[in-house]
């Protein structure tokens, strides 16, 4: 595996591949690397693309100042982990070389009710810092295909209306969620969790399920409700949110069409988020 620590030798790298007709696929993460991202980097080494995967903890789309400080850093674990499944290369810049005008957030890009909803009326300006940096990686790394996991469902909208402001020419590929046999999804932040919290974790995936089971006989209001009393007393210690939206906007959602059942929720200081898509 090659590691680029900065932009122009990774250029030079790239004129190379595009010169032998390789294409590019391209997974952004904040290390702290598990089983989900590889998956997606498996995806994208699986059509016979160069994969690139790139480690930055983006300082712009952290709300809170101190979730920063305690995010996870385990870049060697990292590095043998992407060389064990053969990934091509790893840029892992510093915030000099990502930002070198200061890491401050720009706030330009038009995302409409998707930075106001959800996650992002919870964590004020993360869309903001998220495409911020994802802008960023997509000029430097140019990829064909950017793979991302569902688990971060508004994310991956909020990317693909990137991809349209920005009129890129890359794909976005969502891959499916990837769990422990216990239900919990599969994340970073589960590494911040003890072996005790991590057992109760469980409860969103369950509390999504039941949600799924009698989302059309009971009142939205009265599911949510039910759902963050059931979180609360399996030791989620505050519940951001726990409700189905319509799975193509975000917006509220009515019987028959696709839902999508969001849930955000804090174990101790942990922020955990989830989602379950149910079909009409
Ligand atoms: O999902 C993440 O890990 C981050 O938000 C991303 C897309 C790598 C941007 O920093």
């Amino acid at each position: 595996m090659i590691i680029f620590r900065t932009i122009l030798p990774y250029r030079k790298w790239l004129r190379e591949q595009r010169s032998q007709g390789k294409s590019i696929g391209f997974v952004p993460t904040m290390g702290a690397l598990h089983e989900g991202h590889l998956s997606l980097l498996r995806a994208a080494g699986n059509n016979g693309q160069t994969t690139v995967c790139s480690i930055f903890v983006n300082p712009t789309q952290f709300n809170d100042p101190n979730d920063f400080k305690l995010y996870p850093i385990t870049t060697e674990s990292d590095i043998q982990q992407l060389v064990s499944i053969g990934t091509d290369v790893l840029f892992l810049p510093s915030v000099e070389e990502m930002y070198p005008e200061g890491a401050i957030q720009q706030t330009s890009f038009e995302l409409g009710n998707l930075e106001n909803i959800l996650e992002g009326a919870f964590r004020p300006g993360h869309f903001q810092g998220v495409c911020q940096v994802v802008s960023r990686l997509l000029d430097i790394v140019a990829p064909d295909n950017i793979y991302m996991g569902q688990k971060d469902y508004q994310q991956c909208m909020v990317i693909a209306r990137l991809l349209e402001l920005k009129q890129s020419a890359t794909s976005l590929k969502i891959m499916p969620t990837l769990r422990e046999t216990s239900g919990l999804a599969m994340s970073s932040r589960n590494m911040r969790l003890s072996e005790e919290e991590r057992k109760k974790a469980t409860a969103i995936w369950r509390t999504m399920k039941e949600m799924a089971g009698t989302l059309s006989s009971i009142p939205v209001p009265d599911l949510e409700k039910e759902a963050e009393q059931k979180l609360l007393a399996a030791g989620f210690d505050k519940v951001d949110y726990c409700t189905p939206a319509d799975a193509a906007t975000l917006g509220p959602w009515q019987p028959g069409i696709d839902a999508v059942i969001l849930c955000a929720a804090f174990m101790g200081k942990v922020r955990l988020i989830d989602n379950l898509l149910v079909h009409a």
